[in-house]
């Protein structure tokens, strides 16, 4: 029966410029419903920009990208209705209670009146959050604010999660804390997840399977158990991913895309700040 199901996530040689500099090169991705799938790579990698396209806050420039069956060019408004996102940078408003974060976002996703508290409690009671749901969520720990995005991308009850480095800057009990939540949230609802990530080790544990990216292209794709066998005996993720990354240190020159990399990524940074 499963293979009557669309894919979740359809990507066909996707590229994506800023400019003149090419940030996602020619990319071709599936995710199968129900798969953890988890993006790696360095800064720079070009996750986000990937991650960006996929839930159509970037339009797509070049290729094709179906979510659910659903055409990205066409369909933006049913594709972001069965998708909770928690991006990379802090999505909570410090000044209101978790349940008040959760409440705006479930107001946001247009999730009916009557149905509201009813989502905001599964949904903060899903992250373990409900007991301290009447604090105010700038007192929360970097972790239960991590779990807070997470509450509010799923309160609209989406198909997929995507989360761009959801661990990022957590200390090792509190990743596990999110990682945690996750899993047992996709045990329960059987939704997709795509995370993005640069710890390897997590994503070996975590995910069915794994894509490597690197400056814009995919390098590989397989499960953590497949790509470390195609390695060596014993090799971890990381091992795989100098393997399969390892050809551009050769290629590099000293106008090399790392140098455009920092250039534009602190161009980026203070264009944020
Ligand atoms: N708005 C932008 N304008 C110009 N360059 C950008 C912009 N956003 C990202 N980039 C560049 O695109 C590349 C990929 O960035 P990004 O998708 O954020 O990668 P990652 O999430 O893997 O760190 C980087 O070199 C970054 O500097
Ligand atoms: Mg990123």
């Amino acid at each position: 029966m499963t293979e009557l199901l669309p894919l979740a996530i359809d990507c066909q040689n996707l590229t994506y410029r800023y400019g003149q500099f090419t940030a996602v090169d020619d990319l071709s991705l599936q995710v199968r419903p129900g798969e953890t799938m988890g993006l790696l790579g360095p800064n720079g990698a070009g996750k986000t920009t990937l991650v960006r396209m996929l839930t159509t806050l970037t339009p797509v420039q070049e290729g094709e990208l179906r979510i659910f069956g659903l055409d990205s060019r066409r369909r933006t408004t049913d594709i972001r209705s069965n998708i909770g996102y928690v991006p990379q940078q802090l999505s909570i408003e410090p000044a209101l209670t978790g349940w008040q974060n959760v409440e705006w976002f479930a107001r946001l996703y247009g999730v009916p009146r009557g149905e509201r508290a009813c989502r905001v409690e599964q949904a903060l009671a899903a992250m373990e959050l409900l007991d301290v749901a009447d604090r105010l969520a700038g007192a929360y720990s970097g972790g239960m604010v991590r779990r807070l995005e997470v509450a509010q991308a799923l309160v609209n009850r989406p198909s997929l999660l995507v989360l761009d480095e959801p661990t990022v800057g957590l200390d090792p009990i509190a990743r596990d804390g999110v990682w945690t939540q996750v899993q047992n949230m996709q045990a329960q609802f059987g939704m997709t997840v795509l995370l993005t990530t640069h710890y390897m080790e997590e994503a070996d544990a975590l995910c069915d399977r794994v894509a490597l990216m690197h400056r814009g292209t995919l390098r590989a794709v397989g499960t953590p158990t497949d790509l470390k066998a195609q390695v060596s005996a014993g090799a971890t993720l990381e091992d795989v991913f100098r393997h399969f990354a390892a050809s551009d240190l050769a290629e590099s020159t000293p106008e090399s895309s790392d140098f455009r990399e920092i250039r534009s990524s602190r161009r980026v940074a203070s264009r944020a700040s």
